[in-house]
């Protein structure tokens, strides 16, 4: 079965086409990072605007590389949320009629759920059940993964998000939208002990994380300094905040790995993009002998790819949906089938 899957809940159009028997046929990803970069961040109404513009030629062009017609596919796959609802309703509306004038079925796919099966598209899998981390601009959840589509919330984030968090961090260091990145990246020439962040949430029991403590502690720390900021005391910030970001994520993988009992953590999301946290995971899992999984990098942050492969195991599964044009900005992970 071939599935074209449309990814645009967010500030990135993905288009990827995914062959049932022979994996990832063809994928075009359009970032708007320069769209936004003047805002400081993500406009919503920019955003729906441009996946307007970019949806149908990418879908030409990921059509093209593979060397298929649109009447060879056998599926839409679309990201129906949680996200921006404009750019959202981009995908479900283009997706869901492309699959009604060709009549074949569409699927709505949850965002995080593309993401918690983006290590699926690599060589090595892991296999059910694990711990899943997802941490990204919106979600930071550890999630118990007993098979596709069963997903318990064991923890979640209170407040912020832990990729919210590194982005308004960095906005707070003067860096570039979108923060994530350029902070870890300003963090390597950060020094170790000049700062020291808090750890949030870490000496109570339970799965749950906070991250707007992290992002206070930074803005007081940056106004304490006043006007003698400079570019060794913002990377030796960005080293503490990214170290305690880090850390209070490895010490609840840890609490989940121990209670749950499982030996095997999958991470997922824009933030398991960062190499601090893939490296303190990677010494965890070690001790552990528990066995660690992350997507390739270019399948961290936000793709087509994990969305046609996600919506390729509902529509194998038989999966049919009514057809309408529906988005659901908000829509909790343990509600899926
Ligand atoms: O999954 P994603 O692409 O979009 C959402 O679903 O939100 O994640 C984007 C988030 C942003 O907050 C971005 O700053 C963060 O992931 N991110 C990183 C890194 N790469 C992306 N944060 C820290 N270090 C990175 N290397
Ligand atoms: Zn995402």
């Amino acid at each position: 079965m071939r599935v074209l899957g449309l990814e645009t809940s967010c500030d990135e159009t993905g288009i990827a086409l995914y062959d049932t028997d022979n994996g990832l046929l063809a994928e075009r990803l359009y970032s708007q990072v320069s769209l936004h970069s003047e805002f400081g961040g993500v406009v919503p109404e920019l955003a729906s605007r441009d996946h307007i513009r970019k949806t149908l030629p990418l879908i030409r062009q990921t059509l093209n590389e593979a060397r298929l017609s649109i009447d060879q596919i056998d599926g839409v796959a679309y990201t129906a949320g949680p996200g921006l609802i404009g750019a959202l309703l981009v995908g479900a509306g283009i997706g869901r009629s492309l699959a009604w004038s060709l009549g074949i079925p569409a699927v709505a796919v949850h965002h995080m759920e593309g993401h918690l099966l983006a290590p699926m598209l690599e060589a090595v899998q892991p296999t059910f059940p694990f711990v899943a981390l997802l941490v990204s601009g919106g979600h930071t959840l550890l999630v118990y993964v007993e098979k596709v589509g069963h997903y318990q919330i064991l923890g979640e984030s209170v407040d912020d998000a832990v990729g919210e968090a590194f982005d308004k961090t960095a906005k707070l260091l003067g860096l570039p939208y979108p923060g994530g990145p350029e902070l870890s990246q300003l963090a390597k020439s950060g020094r170790q002990g000049i700062y020291r962040f808090p750890r949030p949430m870490v000496n109570r029991p339970g799965l749950d994380f906070s991250y707007s403590g992290l992002k206070t502690f930074a803005m007081n720390t940056v106004k304490k300094l006043g006007d003698s900021i400079d570019a060794q005391a913002r990377a030796d910030i960005a080293y503490a905040f990214q170290e305690a970001a880090v850390d209070s994520l490895v010490i609840k993988c840890k609490r989940a790995l121990k209670q749950t009992g499982l030996t095997s953590l999958v991470v997922a999301g824009g933030v398991s993009a960062n190499d601090c946290l893939r490296g303190e995971l990677k010494k965890l899992c070690d001790k552990m002998s528990v066995e660690l999984y992350f997507p390739k990098l270019e399948y961290c942050t936000d793709n087509g790819a994990m969305i046609a492969y996600a919506g390729s195991l509902r529509l194998m599964d038989g999966h049919i949906e009514e057809a309408v044009i529906e988005a659901k900005p908000r829509w909790p992970l343990d509600t899926l089938s």
